[in-house]
């Protein structure tokens, strides 16, 4: 199977905090590195990656190019179904919508049609074609997509909302959104998550979640922040008998309760590695980098690792 960065769309989510922006923008770096005009899309206005880069987030909906080869977008769901819907009303004014409570009410009503509208600006990122004439087009559009439950209900937005708006031009994108989703030729699926419990049943969940939704299935797990085994078994014993005896110093029973410590914590991730793994799901590692704040150096770092798996 084409590696993900040849497909047009490659979606990252997972749980929580687990490091999705990292890898993304990782992904992202890689990926200009090697040549493909790339896009890394944020949902929600949070202007990580622009950060990173030591720019000023440029304004929701705006392109905006941090590296050869490298750009990026943030998508804001209100305001992409306001202007949505403002399309829609013609003269309407956008500040007339919200002011109204129309727009609230529409949103509730509506299941679906913030995720769909936003997943429709995606997939005009995709297009060779642009909708405006003078925009580049990209290689690759890397999602940043919110953490599971979000963004299933993002890539489930075409059935969603499609159920409601059978006929006309919404009808028509949403098609095209679902082809993109659903075509293995065309996107991929990548879950970011952390050795742990908790962690793991959320990337099983969602590998069964893709499967009932869009018949997809995770084209990689990358486990982030995983930490080195750093001692064989008999090593392991060598320090047990260092620190033996209670009349050892303290500092020495108190280095061996370390070591052990940071073995089984070590052992532990890589029981949750296993538990992957035994589903064949093609699990990639990302070592845990100790920084206050990961900053372009350490997401280079994260890059050039991945790129001999990617
Ligand atoms: N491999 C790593 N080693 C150490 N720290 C890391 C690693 N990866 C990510 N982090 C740190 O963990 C925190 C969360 O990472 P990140 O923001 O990428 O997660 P996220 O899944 O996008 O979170 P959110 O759910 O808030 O969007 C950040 O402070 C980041 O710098
Ligand atoms: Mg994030």
């Amino acid at each position: 199977m084409a590696s993900v960065l040849e497909r047009k769309l490659l979606v990252i989510t997972g749980k929580g905090g687990v490091g999705r922006t990292t890898v993304a923008a990782a992904i992202g770096v890689l990926a200009a590195d090697r040549g493909l005009r790339t896009i890394v899309v944020e949902v929600g206005a949070q202007g990580r990656l622009p950060g990173l880069f030591a720019l000023a987030p440029p304004a929701p909906g705006v392109e905006a190019q941090l590296d050869e080869h490298l750009w990026t977008i943030s998508i804001d769901p209100d305001r992409a179904l306001l202007e949505w819907l403002q399309k829609l009303g013609g003269r309407i004014s956008g500040r007339m919508l919200a002011a109204s409570g129309t727009f609230q009410y529409f949103a509730a009503a509506a299941p679906g049609a913030k995720e769909l509208v936003s997943m429709i600006k995606i997939w005009e990122l995709t297009q060779g074609e642009r909708w405006r004439r003078r925009a580049g087009s990209y290689d690759l559009v890397i999602l940043d997509a919110p953490a599971t439950g979000h963004a299933l209900g993002m890539l489930r937005s075409p059935h969603t909302f499609g159920a409601i708006a059978r006929v006309g031009p919404i009808a028509a994108q949403a098609e095209s959104v679902r082809e993109l989703l659903e075509d293995p030729a065309q996107s991929s699926y990548v879950a970011v998550a952390q050795a742990t419990e908790m962690a793991v049943a959320e990337t099983l969940e969602l590998h069964d979640e893709l499967l009932s939704q869009l018949h997809r299935e995770l084209d990689a797990v990358l486990v982030n922040g995983v930490l080195p085994l750093r001692f064989t078994a008999s090593e392991l014993q060598r320090i047990d008998q260092l620190g033996g005896g209670a009349d050892a110093p303290a500092v020495v029973r108190a280095s061996m309760l370390a070591a052990r410590s940071v073995h089984n914590r070590a052992r532990f991730q890589r029981n949750q590695l296993a538990r992957l793994r035994r589903r064949e799901l093609k699990v990639l590692t990302i070592p845990f980098l100790f920084a206050a704040q990961l900053d372009l150096e350490a997401v280079r770092k994260i890059a050039a690792q991945l790129s001999r798996k990617l």
